[in-house]
């Protein structure tokens, strides 16, 4: 794996490896460090709080440093520069790259752009892929579950827009037998055409489902992932609005899930998540986040160390 660009990138072997290796990162104060001085560049041309901060903080836990931007009126690229100009220029700077990006493919640009051979690491590309959120989501599961297999996940909110669901998608249905149910609060914002060919190639289950908030439903569901809509994203602000009126999940919804089901959610929330239930042993999102800091440590540490320190 020289680049991560998209979790098409991966297999099913390497996404478990890279989960245990994060987990020998977890709460470890012992954990291993760089050689050699090394730099990350974050360049960052969407807001961002975990995605940024928390590759920041990883390669700080690492030994390394960071460079970058989080608002792209600070860099050249405001002046007009191109994104192969802007790689060709900074990986002379950095060991390794995160960027976001709004439109779908500006992480495949960087990754061909470079000639050093630097890593590119895509931090989230328009509503098409999150990688990194996605390995992060399966620690989060199979930490809590102990598998990646057998289970039943719902899908709720911008299924349509959200990066991580199509990411998540992909990524457990490289494992056997999960049960996939898409639970849009909308149908204008149901899963693509993409994601259900790939679910039946793959031979895993799927459904689709109308009703918005379907506690009939959730009670034999394992992992419930909520995503918030993608205002930035929709076409009509008025449609955005009414939808948005009639989306949130709240204690009375899941009273009759599973004790060990666990709601997860990429984060930010607007309201599709009443605070009530954080107070509940299902709500795992906060948790899901700081195990974000030992996925991308892991991931950082497999692409920048040397071969024979990449066990
Ligand atoms: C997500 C993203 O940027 O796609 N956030 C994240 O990286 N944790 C989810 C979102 O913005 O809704």
């Amino acid at each position: 794996m020289q680049h991560l660009i998209s979790i098409k990138d991966l297999d099913a072997k390497t996404i478990l490896d890279i989960i245990h290796k994060a987990y020998s990162f977890d709460d470890n104060h012992n954990h291993p460090t760089f050689d050699k001085p090394k730099i990350l560049a974050t360049l960052f041309f969407e807001p961002s709080t975990r995605t940024r901060l928390s590759f920041e903080s990883a390669m700080i836990k690492l030994g390394g440093s960071v460079i970058g931007f989080s608002d792209a009126k600070t860099s050249s690229i405001h002046k007009g520069e191109t994104i192969y100009d802007t790689i060709r220029t900074i990986e002379a700077y950095c060991d390794a790259v995160v960027i976001r990006h709004p439109l779908e493919g500006t992480a495949r640009l960087a990754a061909n752009a470079t000639k050093l051979q630097i890593p590119i690491i895509n931090g989230g590309s328009g509503s098409a892929n999150h990688p990194t959120q996605s390995l992060t989501d399966l620690m989060s599961i199979h930490k809590k579950l102990g598998k990646l297999t057998n289970l039943k996940i719902a899908y709720m909110g911008d299924l349509k827009y959200g990066r991580t669901v199509h990411s998540l998608v992909e990524a457990l249905s490289l494992f056997d037998n999960n049960e996939h149910h898409f639970i849009p609060p909308h149908e204008s914002l149901d899963i693509g055409c993409d994601f259900i060919q790939c679910l039946t190639d793959r031979k895993q289950t799927f459904y689709k489902h109308k009703n918005p908030i379907l506690a009939d439903i959730l009670k034999d569901i394992d992992v419930l992932y909520v995503t918030r809509l993608q205002k930035e994203r929709f076409p009509d602000e008025i449609e955005y609005s009414k939808i948005m009126k009639n989306y949130q999940i709240k204690k009375e919804h899941i009273e009759k899930v599973k004790k060990e089901m666990i709601i997860l959610h990429p984060l930010p929330r607007n309201d599709e998540i009443h605070r009530e239930i954080d107070e509940l042993s299902n709500a795992y999102y906060f948790e899901q986040a700081h195990n974000g800091i030992a996925v991308r440590m892991a991931l950082l540490h497999t692409l920048l160390v040397s071969d024979h320190l990449k066990k």
